[in-house]
């Protein structure tokens, strides 16, 4: 597998792949690699001729008071994941690549209204950062197709939004969330569990589930989400929120409407969870 820091050596191995023809399939990461991101370079693999990952903490999508600081950096365990992965290309730039004239006055993309609610009104500007970085791993990388995780669902519509709207060549794969055997979405922010938390955490799914039966037996989404936000207050969490959406649109379902996901963040401890099934409501 090829490592590579600078944007011209990136372009000069990419220039030889798309002479030979071959397709770039584009895993974009922030590293501190666990199985879910293996499975996206398993997808990624079956969709393109060369895998390449990125691997960047980005600042932009980080809060003042977040944790970009401590976010874990394995990068010789992530390096040494994706060789035996097959992946044929890791991306490293630093910040300086990334944002050129720096972050303060960068240009930036912003995704209107998917990018305000849900976890957008807890963390404000993240989708801002998301978009902005992957837009610019799109321009470095020029992938034809890039895939994502179905963990961060609303990540994944508000980037299918950017690449409509600015009509980025790349096809978007949403790869189903990769779990623990407790049904434990994998992240990398599940590292900030105490044993004791991480033995209570596998609650927030179990919550989904039960929200999705009740749905399927026909209660009204609101009484199923303030049942669902009691439950992960009694169970230890701190939830932010729990909702009942459109799966499309990520808009309040309309009556009628049956393909909904219900999506919830919660914290526990110093982790913050986010985790969503999607659901079809008998008609
Ligand atoms: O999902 C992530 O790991 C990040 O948000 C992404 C898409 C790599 C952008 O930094």
């Amino acid at each position: 597998m090829l490592t590579i820091h600078s944007l011209d050596d990136l372009r000069e191995q990419l220039g030889h792949w798309r002479d030979e023809g071959e397709r770039i399939a584009f895993v974009p990461t922030m590293g501190n690699l666990h199985d879910g991101h293996l499975k996206l370079v398993e997808a990624a693999r079956q969709r393109g001729d060369r895998v390449v990952v990125s691997i960047f903490v980005n600042p932009t999508q980080f809060g003042p008071n977040e944790d970009f600081a401590s976010y874990p950096r394995t990068e010789d365990d992530d390096v040494r994941q994706l060789t035996a992965a097959g992946a044929d290309l890791v991306f490293l730039p630093d910040v300086d690549t990334m944002y050129p004239g720096g972050t303060e006055t960068a240009t930036y993309v912003e995704v209107p209204e998917l990018s305000d609610e849900l976890c957008g009104e807890y963390r404000p500007g993240h989708f801002r950062g998301v978009a902005t970085v992957v837009a610019r791993l799109f321009n470095m990388v020029q992938p034809d197709v890039a895939v994502f995780g179905e963990k961060d669902f609303q990540q994944l519509l508000v980037i299918r939004r950017m690449v409509r709207d600015l009509h980025f060549p790349v096809d978007i794969v949403g790869i189903p969330t990769h779990r623990e055997d407790d049904g434990l979405a994998m992240s990398s922010r599940n590292r900030y569990l105490s044993p004791q938390e991480r033995g209570k955490a596998a609650l927030l799914h179990a919550t989904l589930q039960q929200c999705a039966e009740d749905l399927q037996a026909g209660d009204a989404p609101d009484d199923v989400e303030a049942r669902a936000m009691r439950a992960l207050e009694e169970g230890g969490f701190a939830p932010e929120y729990v909702s009942v959406r459109s799966a499309a649109t990520l808009r309040r379902p309309a009556d009628g409407e049956n393909e909904l996901v219900i999506l919830a963040a919660a914290r526990l401890g110093k982790a913050r969870l986010i985790d969503n099934l999607k659901v079809f409501r008998r008609p």
